[in-house]
């Protein structure tokens, strides 16, 4: 027998009781008469005291122990003298009659601890290490919760968890596929599903009714702390629906989430227009943590700064009680952090509204004090607070405002810790033109629905007619974080073939990749949309994280690789030739 209990259990009402614990050597402390080792399994940490005077050759054994060493130990357990109130076996020890080391280890090459002294690379190479610490250990648990707690819900609702194939056809969400040679066919490739978008679709049209996956996604795009090459998604499809139906459904499943997992009620969630969110917050995943909306500052126009005169748009946020908050030098820093080719605006104006009344400017000489503090009043603002405006062509210029906000935001300090809000985008665009490529995209993806009303307009309409359509398209975000996407879908063949051709997909080309949803369609397809809530997203939000890497157990680096396994490697001949992809290696 390995063990009776684990580290985590035993307390008081257990002294005298003989057990036996096997885990992992978290630190050993020899204090000449005493050796105690603190030992660790997933479920907590017990002391182990050996006695020197009683048990001298046990004590030496003991102090042989080195760090993360798996030993089994009997004894006894004994009420300790020195309680330690931070640990729920801390009014106990062990007095250990008999210790065999299972397994020797060598000294790791980072602390194993809650804070560890150990780099992003060697803890990425050495991951089943890192797993074994507390915050690690804790997230990979939680997220076997959440997506149990998913699984009842869903469940209860009668959805249906289906499994969908991973070597399959692109299937596009705008990112680029991963490739899987085929053996067996040779010059021909697999794609893994960016998402199992198009089968889901199909289990509608096969009468499934309500579908459901705890499913992986393959997105061959650049990466970032919310991105990872292979993901997971709750995702879902639903029949007979409207927008209104499966908005309900998941606000639901998001409010349970919230309650069984962190106790927290969430509010029914406000909804917002994509044009709403674009013009008050610049962003389709605004954080309403705080507010600093948008201000439209075109009034600034004509009267002879010629920076303004000559910009599309004026547009600025009060920054509530920052007046003094920021000085010259401050502003300075901020306009050129504003100024980064990463953000790209030209410059930045401020205009300071006093606590006594007075107003300052970066503008002043060319704006009287009066209509600044006209302007101030009249947008809200208050003596202490700070305007800062930007110009520019006026998408652009959104964009680094709403930039300028998040680093305002928290700056200012005014995100609360635990505060949660979420928020329904939606009537998002159908199509989007890229000027590029000359070439509409789908905004959402290929598949979504125009609305009712724009249907007609869409079968009929001319190319600028097409840039007003508007899509049933949601997104769910919640504290700035785009958690889950979704949309009704065209379930007519007419329809969804001409939405190809404004995507600039040939006949063939339609036909060749998706045919067979075209073809699926003519017999008797149903009404019916979905969602997918990006489900490492939803982890890291739900316990106020704004990275994704450490809820996966075996996540890939910036520069898409899996550090401990080294992946991806290069492949040897034979397999070059078994796949018919000679030609790449003599290419090498
Ligand atoms: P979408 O592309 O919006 O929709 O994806 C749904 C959600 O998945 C998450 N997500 C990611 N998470 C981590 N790493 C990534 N690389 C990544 N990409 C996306 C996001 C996103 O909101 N088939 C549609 C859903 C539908 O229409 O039902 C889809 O995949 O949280």
């Amino acid at each position: 027998m390995y063990r009776s209990h684990n580290c985590g259990a035993l307390r008081i009402s257990d002294v005298n009781t003989s057990v036996t614990l096997s885990g992992w050597v978290q630190k050993s402390r020899d204090l000449g008469g005493m050796t105690f080792v603190d030992l660790r399994d997933r479920y907590g940490i017990t002391q182990l005291v050996f006695n020197m005077e009683t048990q001298e050759d046990l004590c030496l054994l003991a102090r042989k122990l080195g760090r993360e060493f798996v030993i089994k130990v009997e004894g006894i357990v004994r009420e300790r003298s020195s309680k330690n109130a931070n640990r729920a076996t801390g009014d106990i020890e062990i007095e250990v009659s008999k210790l065999d080391v299972l397994n020797a280890a060598q000294v790791p090459p980072f602390t194993i601890e809650e804070d560890t002294d150990g780099g992003e690379d060697i803890r990425m190479k050495y991951r089943y290490l890192d797993l074994r610490r507390g915050p690690l250990q804790r997230n990979i648990m939680f997220r076997s919760k959440l997506a149990i707690e998913t699984r009842k819900y869903l469940d209860s609702l009668s959805f249906v968890e289906v499994e969908t194939p991973v070597l399959i056809k692109s299937t596009p969400e705008g990112a680029r596929d991963f490739i899987v040679p085929s053996r067996m066919n040779p010059g021909q490739a697999y794609a893994l599903p960016q998402s199992p978008q198009t089968f889901k679709q199909i289990l509608m049209i096969s009468g499934y009714d309500r579908y459901f996956q705890i499913v992986k996604c393959f997105r061959d795009e650049d990466l970032r702390a919310d991105r990872q090459p292979e993901f997971t998604q709750i995702d879902c499809e639903m029949s007979f629906v409207t927008q209104e139906d499966i908005l309900n459904t998941f606000e639901g499943l998001t409010k349970h989430l919230f309650k069984t997992l962190k106790g927290i009620e969430l509010s029914d969630f406000p909804r917002m227009s994509y044009d709403d969110a674009m013009a008050q917050y610049g962003s389709d995943k605004p954080d309403l943590r705080f507010g600093m909306k948008f201000i439209d500052l075109n009034e600034m126009k004509g009267h002879d700064f010629p920076v303004f005169d000559n910009a599309e748009f004026v547009v600025g946020i009060n920054a509530e009680g920052a007046a003094d908050q920021f000085s010259n030098k401050d502003i300075k820093k901020l306009t050129e952090w504003m100024q980064r080719p990463q953000v790209g605006a030209k410059g930045l104006v401020y205009i300071k509204y006093g606590q006594d009344g007075s107003v300052k400017s970066s503008v002043g000489k060319f704006y009287s004090e009066e209509f600044l503090k006209g302007l101030l009043d009249a947008k809200g603002a208050k003596p202490g607070d700070m305007m800062l405006i930007l110009c520019g062509e006026t998408e652009k210029t959104r964009k680094q405002l709403n930039e300028l906000r998040l680093e305002m935001g928290n700056r200012l300090g005014l995100i609360k810790e635990g505060d949660f809000k979420p928020l329904w985008v939606v009537d998002f665009p159908l199509l989007e033109w890229d000027e590029e490529s000359e070439r509409f995209h789908a905004m959402h993806h290929p598949f979504t629905s125009p609305k009712k009303e724009d249907v007609e307009r869409m079968l009929n309409g001319d190319h600028e007619t097409m840039k007003a359509l508007r899509a049933d398209a949601y997104d769910l975000v919640i504290n700035g974080s785009e958690i889950g996407g979704g949309s009704i879908r065209i379930h007519d063949r007419d329809l969804q073939s001409r939405n190809f051709d404004l995507l600039g997909f040939t006949k063939t080309e339609a036909e060749e990749q998706f045919g067979f949803l075209l073809g699926a369609f003519e017999y008797g397809a149903p009404p019916h949309g979905g969602i997918a809530f990006g489900f490492d997203r939803l982890c890291a939000v739900l316990n106020n994280q704004s990275s994704i890497r450490d809820f996966i157990a075996f996540p890939k680096n910036n520069q898409g690789r899996d550090m401990m396994i080294d992946a991806p490697s290069r492949l040897d001949i034979q397999q070059l030739e078994d796949l018919a992809l000679e030609s790449t290696a003599s290419a090498d």
